[in-house]
């Protein structure tokens, strides 16, 4: 498939049929601990493809008044989500169904990273106008230089179309900052997480970064 054929209204879609095919996906641990003093759990938190609820799992446990937003309506049946007592909503980070302003804190781990050159602005965008204006939010994308990259067709730059029609994109640090300064962010903090893991023999490099911003 190539950028032509890709039906970009409708792709984040495809995540709907993989939690149908694979169920609960994400299994690794969040250290949301150290992050704890930068990030506001104390009012209207809200997760930003929220999926299965691997991140969400954790995040209940400090913030009273969490949102978990997900495009796949099929994300809310598996587990842990399924069990979660949270706020669920089926909706599109690039269009979100909430007013202005409204959360103090949004978590918002690897969307971007399945959003094409476009539409990872207009989420930004739509963080942006959800955000409090004392808010915080958090961010993780995957680098180039993660073992994932390169897998499937590059229908645009550093994005590939994958053989389970999920999109990737990596970005580059710098790029994801001017992003976010577009946006209107201010950034508190920029780590660089990166492991080796060993598979069949071999290692290989997972790579992702994380990134504090606010307004001020
Ligand atoms: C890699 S998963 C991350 C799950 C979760 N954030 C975590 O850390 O465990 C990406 C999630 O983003 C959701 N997603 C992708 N594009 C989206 C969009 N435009 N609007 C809302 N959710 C979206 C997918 O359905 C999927 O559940």
């Amino acid at each position: 498939m190539t950028e032509q054929e890709l039906d970009k209204a409708r792709y984040p879609m495809e995540w709907n049929a993989s939690y149908e095919a694979k169920g609960t996906q994400w299994r690794g641990y969040f250290d949301l601990a150290s992050y704890s003093d930068i990030l506001f759990m104390d009012g209207l938190v809200l997760e930003l493809g929220s999926g299965d609820g691997n991140t969400a799992s954790q995040l209940v446990k400090t913030a009273d008044n969490l949102v978990c937003l997900d495009i796949a309506p099929s994300s809310f049946k598996v587990l842990p989500m399924s069990e979660l007592e949270v706020h669920k909503t089926i909706g599109d980070a690039r269009l979100m169904p909430f007013r202005a302003e409204k959360f103090s804190s949004i978590i918002c781990r690897h969307v971007l990273t399945h959003a094409i050159p476009g539409d990872s602005e207009a989420i930004l965008k739509e963080i942006a106008r959800v955000l409090s204006p004392e808010g915080v939010a958090l961010f993780e994308v995957f680098t180039p230089k993660d073992m994932r990259w390169g897998k499937g067709v590059e229908i645009m730059p550093d994005t590939f179309l994958r053989g389970d029609k999920l999109i990737c994109r990596f970005y580059l640090e710098e790029e994801i900052i001017d992003m976010l300064k577009d946006s209107g962010f201010y950034i508190v903090k920029s780590e660089l997480h990166a492991r080796e893991v060993l598979y069949d023999g071999s290692i290989y490099v997972r790579e992702s970064l994380v990134i504090i911003a606010s307004f001020s």
